[in-house]
């Protein structure tokens, strides 16, 4: 890590080490002026399709056209309604139509210009489109910038469930402007904040640390929250060339996330929880449970709660809006995401703050009897 907070000149960048499939996520505030600039010195003569969605070409739509038009960079806009039901085959059918009556070539590029959900719907379009374009990943939320828009995971969603059709597919660039995430409303910051804490909690105990000092200076701006994209690109570009296709350590990036997709089931995938939200509950049970069985001292969780309420963000099952799911329906659900064996599953959980592991032939009884507590509680 650089020194936390020192200012920095320019942007940042992080480099996701792929072999030739390598690429560079460039970060810092007012990146989104230097696209145009960027894409015409690494991918030349290439049109740009933007994808985005309607609230972020409301806003922000006019700042990259400008940075490309300066350039010289032709580009052509497709604009998607927001939100998680965009993800879907019927909207990737529509974008790769769009893709085409725009006369979007093999040697163009696709501009995913938004949060998850253009992100994962764009890539995959860029994927599949001409079999294969070039993609470029411009994320506009915090965790599209520290998570999505990072690894080459590209889905939509079908009615069965989630992220259940895709491919890997890595971006070329990413360009993630920090000063965009401005005009996140303080419910999206934070969700996409959850996951900055998570990779402190998976192995980086001195980040979690200097979160706890400095998540305000993040949640203002720059240079605190430059870096803490930062350092969260590093883990996830670390995880991502050490198993780029999902198979081993990849998996510690699913920490809390177990618990979470459950919860968000649970609640029917509704604004009364975000990803994130779910995450950092998800990341709470993780920590109870494993202080539960002896491997994690109750005083990590105890700092753990205490940040994420600090923070803004729920952490126990009473927090959620509405009825608290149950641990009947929570073990349903994560029966289903681990396709348990004998009533044995594997569960990242934690030694503590920053030592989180994949834990082998726990037994779900053992399981649902503590989210039976949790829910009593
Ligand atoms: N591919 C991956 O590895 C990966 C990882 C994590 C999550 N995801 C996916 O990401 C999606 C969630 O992403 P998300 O949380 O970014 O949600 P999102 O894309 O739905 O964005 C959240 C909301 O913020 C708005 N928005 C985006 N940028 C904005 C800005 N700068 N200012 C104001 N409003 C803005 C959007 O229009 C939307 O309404 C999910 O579909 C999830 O499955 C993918
Ligand atoms: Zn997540």
């Amino acid at each position: 890590m650089t020194e936390p907070g020192a200012p920095t000149l320019g942007p940042t960048t992080v480099t996701v080490d792929l072999g030739q499939r390598s690429y560079d996520i460039l970060i810092g505030r007012g990146v989104i002026d230097r696209a145009g600039a960027e894409i015409a010195v690494r991918l030349p003569n290439a049109r740009a399709a933007i994808v985005t969605d309607e609230n972020v070409a409301r806003l922000h739509l006019e700042s990259l056209t400008a940075s490309l038009a300066a350039a010289d960079v032709e580009h052509v806009t497709v604009t998607v309604p927001p939100g998680e039901e965009t993800k879907s085959l019927a909207n990737l059918g529509k974008v790769i139509d769009a893709l085409l009556a725009a006369r979007v070539e093999r040697a163009d590029l696709v501009v995913a210009f938004g949060g998850g959900v253009v992100g994962d719907l764009a890539g995959f379009a860029a994927a599949v489109f001409r079999r294969g374009v070039r993609l470029v990943q411009v994320p506009t939320t915090l965790l599209a910038q520290v998570d999505a828009a990072v690894g080459g995971k590209t889905a939509v969603n079908t009615p069965r469930g989630k992220n259940l059709v895709g491919v890997f597919y890595q971006p070329s660039l990413v360009l993630s402007d920090s000063g965009i995430l401005d005009s996140l409303v303080a419910r999206i910051f934070n969700a996409g904040y959850a996951e900055v804490v998570k990779y402190g909690l998976i192995d980086d105990a001195k980040f979690f640390t200097w979160l706890e000092d400095n998540w305000r200076a993040i949640a203002a701006g720059w240079p605190e929250r430059e870096e803490a994209i930062a350092v969260s690109c590093r883990s996830k570009a670390r995880a991502v060339a050490a198993d780029e296709r999902d198979e081993g350590v990849r998996a510690l990036l699913n920490f809390g996330h177990t618990f979470g997709h459950a919860l968000e089931a649970a609640t029917g995938y509704s604004d009364r929880l975000y990803h994130g939200e779910a995450v950092a509950i998800g990341m709470v049970l993780a920590h109870e449970f494993s202080a539960l069985r002896g491997l994690s001292p109750a005083a990590d969780t105890a700092r753990l709660i205490a940040h994420l309420t600090e923070v803004g963000l729920p952490t126990r099952l009473a927090d959620i809006a509405g009825e608290r799911p149950s641990a009947d329906v929570l073990m349903e659900h994560i029966a289903q995401d681990k396709k348990v064996t004998r009533g044995q599953l594997n569960l990242i959980l934690t030694h503590g703050i920053g030592q989180a592991f994949v834990a082998r032939d726990v037994p779900g009884a053992d399981l649902e009897a503590f989210l039976a507590e949790k829910h009593a509680s």
